[in-house]
C-alpha cells in the first residue's frame, strides 16, 4: 500500500487513558466548526428504506423499483430490509471480525500490507508524510471470485473466520445482482444491462475499526470521499453506535442504521454507467468519544477491462453525454494512489 502510519486502535488506549492531545496529524476538524449535522427523526424520514421483498413481488415491484431509482438518484444511498441474507451469516462474519480485531496488535500485525499492496491490515490512502490521518484502522481484503484470494492476509483466527467471509460475500454477490437489475429496471433500462458489467467480477472487503477518541469532535474516522466501485454493501453490528453520514445540500446526514439492514451506496462506477441517474454521494465516518465503532464494507467491482463511460442502454434518443471516458483500471489507480477528497474523481469526468 501507501506509507506506513501508526496504528490507530494503540494510539487510541495511549491517549484515551491521559490527558495528551491527540497528534495534530489527527486534528482535522476545528473545534468550533461551522457544518450542518442533521440527525435524529429527521434523518431516520429522510434516509430511504427499500423492502427487498417488495421488490421481489410482482404485485409492488414497479412501485418498489420506481423508489429505489430516486432514492439512488437523490441520495445516493438507501437501507436495505427484507434482503433474505441470514442473520446467521452476517452474525458469523460479525463476530468473527470482532475476535480479530481483539487481538494483540502483534498477532494482527501478521497481515499487515505489503510494499505494493492494498490488501491487508493498516491504513490506506496516506500518500504524504504531511497530510491529514484518518482516525481509523482497517483490513482490506480481495474476497470474490475465490481464486482472485490473497490467503497471506486471511487472518486464521478465530478459524471461522475465512469461513465466514467466504459465506457473506457469496450472498452480497448474489444480491447485488438482483439488486442491479432491479436499479435498471427503474431507470428505465433492460434490467440485465448491468449484469454484464458486474456479474461475477470482483468483491473486495473492507473492515473499519473506529477506536474511541476523546476528541472526537476534532478527528474523522474517514474522511469524505466516494467510492470508486459500482456498488458498496455496509454493515455495522446491531446496536453500535452511529458513525456514518451522507453530504447533501451541503450538510451531513446522520445514518440511522436500522437493526439488520444494509446501507447500500452508489459509487462512482455506476454514476457513469448510468450517466448520472444514479449518483455518487459524499459521505464519512465520524468518531464517538466513549465508544468503538465496527463496520464491514463489501464493495462490488466491474469487470476489469471496462471503458468507464455511458452505457447506450441507459440513455434516452438525443439525451446530452455527460461524462468523459477512461480506462476503468486508469480510474483506479489515481483513486488508490490520491488521499480522499469528496467527489474529485468522478467530478473530473464530468462534462458539463
Ligand atoms: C465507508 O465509507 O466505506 C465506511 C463508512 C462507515 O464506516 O460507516
Ligand atoms: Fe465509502
Amino acid at each position: 500500500g501507501s506509507i506506513p502510519v501508526a496504528n490507530v486502535q494503540e494510539l487510541a488506549e495511549t491517549f484515551n487513558g491521559s490527558d495528551d492531545q491527540v497528534p495534530e496529524r489527527y486534528l482535522v476538524k476545528e473545534a468550533s466548526s461551522k457544518e450542518v449535522i442533521v440527525s435524529g427523526d429527521d434523518s431516520i424520514s429522510a434516509i430511504p428504506v427499500i423492502d427487498f421483498s417488495k421488490l421481489l413481488d410482482p404485485r409492488s415491484s414497479s412501485e418498489e423499483c420506481g423508489k429505489l431509482a430516486s432514492a439512488c438518484h437523490n441520495w445516493g444511498f438507501f437501507q436495505l430490509i427484507n434482503h433474505g441474507v441470514p442473520c446467521e451469516v452476517v452474525g458469523n462474519l460479525m463476530r468473527d471480525v470482532d475476535e480479530f480485531l481483539k487481538q494483540p496488535l502483534k498477532v494482527k500485525k501478521a497481515f499487515s500490507q505489503q510494499p505494493g499492496s492494498i490488501e491487508g491490515y493498516g491504513q490506506a490512502f496516506v500518500v504524504s508524510e504531511e497530510q491529514k490521518l484518518d482516525w481509523g484502522d482497517m483490513l482490506y481484503l480481495q474476497v470474490q471470485p475465490s481464486e482472485s484470494r490473497d490467503l497471506r492476509f486471511w487472518p486464521n483466527h478465530p478459524s471461522s473466520f475465512r469461513r465466514s467471509v467466504d459465506v457473506y460475500s457469496s450472498e452480497v454477490a448474489k444480491l447485488s445482482c438482483r439488486l442491479l437489475e432491479f436499479m435498471a429496471k427503474g431507470v428505465g433500462a433492460e434490467p440485465a444491462s448491468l449484469i454484464g458489467v458486474f456479474g461475477g467480477q470482483p468483491l473486495t472487503m473492507r473492515v473499519n475499526y473506529y477506536p474511541p477518541c476523546r476528541q472526537a469532535d476534532r478527528v474523522l474516522g474517514l474522511s469524505p470521499h466516494t467510492d470508486p466501485n459500482g456498488l458498496t454493501f455496509l454493515r455495522q453490528k446491531d446496536g453500535d453506535v452511529q458513525g456514518l453520514q451522507i453530504k447533501k445540500d451541503g450538510k451531513w446526514f446522520v445514518v440511522d442504521v436500522l437493526n439488520s439492514a444494509f446501507v447500500i451506496n452508489v459509487g462512482d462506477t455506476l454514476e457513469v454507467l448510468s450517466n448520472g441517474k444514479l449518483r455518487s454521494v459524499e459521505h464519512r465516518a465520524v468518531i464517538h468519544p466513549r465508544k468503538e465503532r465496527i463496520s464491514v464494507a463489501m464493495f462490488q467491482f466491474p469487470c476489469q477491462d471496462l471503458m468507464l463511460s455511458p452505457l447506450p442502454e441507459f440513455m434516452t434518443k438525443g439525451e446530452k453525454v455527460r461524462y468523459g471516458s477512461t480506462t476503468y483500471q486508469d480510474f483506479m489507480t489515481q483513486f488508490f494512489s490520491a488521499k480522499l477528497d469528496g467527489r474529485r474523481h468522478v467530478e473530473r469526468l464530468k462534462l458539463e
